[in-house]
């Protein structure tokens, strides 16, 4: 395949914005749909309202040079596509388990508009087997034409999302037709990046394997934590120790209160669900999402100790977003910490860098502020709960004054302990026992 293939993707929000980005940089054209009617106008007039460094100059550049369209109709400009990236969310219900109806719904996109697409790419994250379900009901309404389905996982982290999809630490194709895979890797045009060609059940699970490690792995150190906390021994030291050693490795062992975002809960309750489905409860993958579950009660517990019961006390929480560097509040800790202490009483403040694209429930449930220094005003006590570098600069003496308390939990182990206390406050890490009040 030649620099110049016509992609369509399906679905413009994280993945799928990036990818085409992405995909028309290195020189294809490229239009992207999406259902939604505004998101597409906006992206029409140039508006991106996803906060990843490089994205807009990247989708600017390349409509400027009309390689990049995008589209609310699927049948404008789909039927010229050869390959179709879909790129749609696939959310986990955590009663009734994987939903793909929005995959469903855009691959009948292409079966309806797709004339001469031949390649359908599964980018979106999707739970064990999903691909021989899709081939199935493809196959049912579509017999008579050859489409090949290649399963092509994205590995990017959100906050360095065009840097990674750029170069990648490994390109997984997995397909039925080795030839197919080959031609989805060689879009990349990325020939020192490590490919691997697998069949469909494989590439599906290299994808939900590898996240349900990293999850793993914050719920280890976070387990880790309590039992300093009760000990006294440093978690950030116990993970430094335990990451020197070359088979562990130091990222992800970052003690906190927990893992959020679209991808690491969702796929590992998706795991679960589909490993509940062949048979068996996988006590591993269980624990790991009951250990995160409980990190909020863990820091609300904290609270409750040292400030003397939670009902009636204002707390102001530092960070809303599920990271730093993101403008993602899907399946955040942060927030779920501030609706927990909210329903025991406390009356929340909050502020957050991207509180312009808050959800609706953090503006009905939290009084919102832009400036940290007006919202930690009169509460008993601080929480930093995502670890925006804005809140590490923080002068914690003039925070201190303006405190009614004189409480510090630092639910990211990232504030500096001896700035904190000659201010005279109280600190309260995640597994910092020997520092913590
Ligand atoms: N966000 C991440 O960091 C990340 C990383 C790797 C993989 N993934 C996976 O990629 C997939 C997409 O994630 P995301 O974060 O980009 O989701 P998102 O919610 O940001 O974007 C999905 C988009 O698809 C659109 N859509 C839904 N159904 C559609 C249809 N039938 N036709 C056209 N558009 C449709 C939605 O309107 C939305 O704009 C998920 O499976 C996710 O697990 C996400």
């Amino acid at each position: 395949m030649g620099s110049n293939s016509s992609i369509a993707v399906i679905g413009a929000g994280y993945v799928g914005l990036v990818n085409a980005a992405c995909l028309a940089d290195i020189g294809h054209s490229v239009a992207c749909f999406d259902t939604d009617s505004k998101k597409v106008s906006r992206l029409t007039n140039g508006i991106v309202d996803i906060l990843e460094p490089g994205l807009p100059e990247l989708v600017a550049k390349n409509q400027d040079a009309g390689r990049l369209t995008f589209h609310a109709a699927a049948d404008e400009g789909l039927g010229h596509a050869e390959t179709v990236f879909l790129c749609v969310d696939t959310p986990t219900d955590p009663v009734t388990g994987p939903d793909l109806r929005n995959l469903m719904g855009a691959i009948d996109s292409v079966l309806d508009h797709g004339e001469s697409t031949s390649t359908l790419v599964l980018r979106s994250t999707v739970p064990p087997g999903t691909t021989a379900i899709v081939s199935e009901n493809i196959a049912a309404r579509n017999g008579h034409r050859a489409l090949d389905i290649v399963v092509h996982p994205e590995f990017f982290q959100e906050g360095q999302a065009v840097a990674d999809c750029q170069a990648p630490s490994r390109v997984v194709v997995g397909s039925d037709s080795e030839a197919a895979a080959l031609r989805v890797a060689d879009l990349w045009q990325n020939p020192e990046t490590p490919c691997m060609a697998t069949d469909t059940a494989t590439a599906e699970m290299i994808k939900q394997a590898s996240n349900a490690f990293l999850a793993a792995k914050i719920s280890f150190i976070n387990e880790m934590a309590r039992i300093c906390d009760a000990t006294g021994a440093d978690i950030d030291l116990v993970a430094k120790g335990m990451g020197l050693d070359p088979r562990i490795g130091r990222r992800y062992l970052q003690a906190g209160i927990g893992f959020g975002g679209s991808c690491l809960p969702k796929d590992l309750r998706a795991l679960i669900s589909s490993a509940r489905s062949l048979g068996w409860s996988p006590p591993a993958l269980e624990a790991v999402l009951k250990v995160n579950d409980d990190q909020i009660l863990v820091i609300a517990e904290k609270l409750d100790t040292r400030l003397g019961g939670l009902r009636g006390k204002k707390v102001a929480i530092l960070g809303l977003t599920f990271k730093p560097d993101t403008a993602d509040f899907r399946d955040s800790p942060a927030m779920s910490l501030g609706l927990h202490l909210s329903r025991a009483g406390v009356e929340i403040r909050a502020t957050d860098p991207a509180l312009d694209q808050a959800p609706q429930v953090a503006k009905n449930e939290f009084e919102l502020f832009t400036d940290p220094e007006k919202c930690v005003v009169g509460v008993d006590a601080v929480v930093l709960a995502t670890a925006w570098s804005a809140y590490q600069d923080l002068n914690w003496a003039d925070i201190g004054r303006s405190m009614s308390g004189d409480l510090v939990v630092d639910g990211r182990n990232v504030l500096n302990v001896s700035e904190i206390k000659s201010a005279g406050l109280r600190y309260v890490g995640a597994g910092r026992g020997s520092v913590s009040d």
